[in-house]
């Protein structure tokens, strides 16, 4: 036998509860589709874990749209400000300027006014730069959390995930917040159109090139998901006509202990030291932000299991974030023995002494996590498939998912494992994954380029 099957078997013994069988996934569709039915009732979205938000956001773009249109990108690996030009002369055509800036993990954790003041501080640099800060230009923010909408350009945020815990945001609508912080400064102006998530936006950049978008997924340093809905089946808009795209903001999936029997003492772990206990308990199983310490917490018990690293437990291996998800992708490449070296090269530089056998180890357990990460996407992935083929009555359901996010992009085998096990679960369904460029900050000047021509065509 060889050695390192045995290392490979071991270490799935040990994780076997994180290993989900197809029976545990299609257990998962069914309760997530309770949960949507849950958020979408109105007397039951109260206390339902997914809230099904309404977007205001009524149709994908069709290709009339013109216009020169700012964005900003708040909520993933990066907050960035872009100008987007969007042209028609026949075919559309769309140009893009960005910039990236840095948010300091003290203004991410500190107050909001000092966030909003630093996000105008920005946009005032990208302005002066590209010497456009005389105009006033239309404004699309993609602002990754949960909000709660009533307008396309009214806000108010539920409550922070992911890193961000600035204080003062929550229950206050982030459109004047940052309208107050630019008029603070009064060296410029603009008009903020529309407040979007990224998920929206990654479905209307992939709904320009795909007329059959209607899913947006995001697996990035946090996982969400949207789509279009029958606006009869929302029961929280006063309306019945036509479709609305829902934010189902799915990473809440089990606050309710829906999710408890497939939780493992490591989900559980990461859950206590994060920043929002007992919230977003199915984004910690899935997204970026946590994948790498998963797969720390997993390693540290097994050293104090004396499993491997000959017991040895380091104060690097000890640290909170010593590992992340893009040592997982690293240790995951597959060519040659490039993960394992990868594997080596980050262990030694946590202090220990790796032995092949830990190397081989190191990397199952980025396995084991990754595979169930997307496992459990396509999982819910699916239950927004059925649901979307019952609103059509469709025999079979011919649809494109737009996705974005560092995960799915960065991860040498996570779309691949997602796209294959949504296939497997939903065989009656003929799907297409899109993969957006530059999704969140383009969907959001998409976003400002339709509403900006609607509302041209009211004035008219
Ligand atoms: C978090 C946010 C959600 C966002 C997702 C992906 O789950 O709450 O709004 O879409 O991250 O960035």
């Amino acid at each position: 036998v060889c050695m390192a099957c045995v290392v490979v078997l071991v270490v799935d013994q040990y994780l076997i509860h994180l290993q989900l069988s197809d029976a545990n996934l299609m257990d998962v569709s069914l309760r997530f589709r309770r949960e949507m039915d849950k958020g979408l009732g109105r007397d039951t979205n109260p206390t339902a874990a997914l809230k099904m938000l309404p977007t205001f956001v009524r149709s994908t773009p069709d290709g009339t749209e013109k216009g020169h249109f700012l964005a900003l990108d708040l909520g993933g690996t990066h907050f960035r400000v872009l100008l987007v030009k969007v042209s028609c002369n026949g075919q559309q055509n769309v140009e893009m300027e960005s910039q990236i800036y840095a948010i300091p993990e003290e203004i991410m954790r500190g107050t909001g006014s000092e966030l909003f003041d630093h996000i105008a501080d920005c946009l005032a640099n990208f302005l002066d730069k590209l010497g456009i800060k005389e105009k006033k230009l239309p404004l699309g923010f993609c602002f990754s959390f949960p909000c709660q909408q009533t307008k396309l350009d009214e806000s108010i945020l539920v409550s922070w995930t992911k890193g961000f815990t600035a204080s003062g945001v929550v229950g206050n609508d982030v459109v004047a917040m940052l309208r107050r912080a630019i008029q603070k400064r009064g060296d410029f102006d603009i008009d903020i159109v529309a407040v979007i998530n990224d998920t929206v936006g990654t479905m209307m950049t992939c709904g320009y090139e795909d007329h059959h978008c209607e899913i947006g997924l995001i697996v990035g340093t946090g996982t969400n998901a949207c789509y279009m809905e029958e606006v009869r089946n929302m029961e929280l808009v006063d309306e019945d006509e036509g479709r609305m795209c829902v934010n189902m903001e799915w990473g809440a999936f089990g606050d309710d202990g829906a999710l408890d029997d497939l939780r493992t003492v490591f989900d559980r772990e990461i859950d206590a030291g994060s920043l929002n206990p007992g919230g977003q308990l199915f984004e910690k199983m899935i997204s970026g932000f946590y994948m790498g310490e998963l797969v720390r917490l997993i390693l540290v018990n097994m050293a104090k299991e004396q499993m491997i690293f000959q017991g040895q437990v380091t104060p690097g291996l000890l640290t909170r974030g010593s590992f992340n998800t893009g040592h997982v992708s690293a240790i995951e490449d597959d060519r040659d023995n490039a993960g394992l070296l990868a594997a080596e090269t980050l262990l030694r530089g946590l202090g220990l002494s790796p032995s092949t056998e830990d190397c081989v180890a190191t990397q199952r357990v980025c396995q084991v996590v990754s595979t169930r990460s997307a496992h459990l996407c396509a999982a819910s992935l699916v239950s927004v498939l059925r649901q979307i083929r019952d609103n059509k009555a469709a025999e079979k359901l011919r649809t494109t998912i737009g996705v974005d996010g560092s995960v799915y992009k960065n991860h040498p085998q996570f779309a691949r494992k997602l796209h294959k096990m949504v296939r497997r679960l939903a065989p009656d369904c003929d799907v297409r994954f899109l993969s957006s460029g530059d999704g969140s900050g383009k969907g959001a000047a998409m976003v400002t380029a339709v509403a900006y021509r609607l509302a041209m065509q009211h004035a008219e």
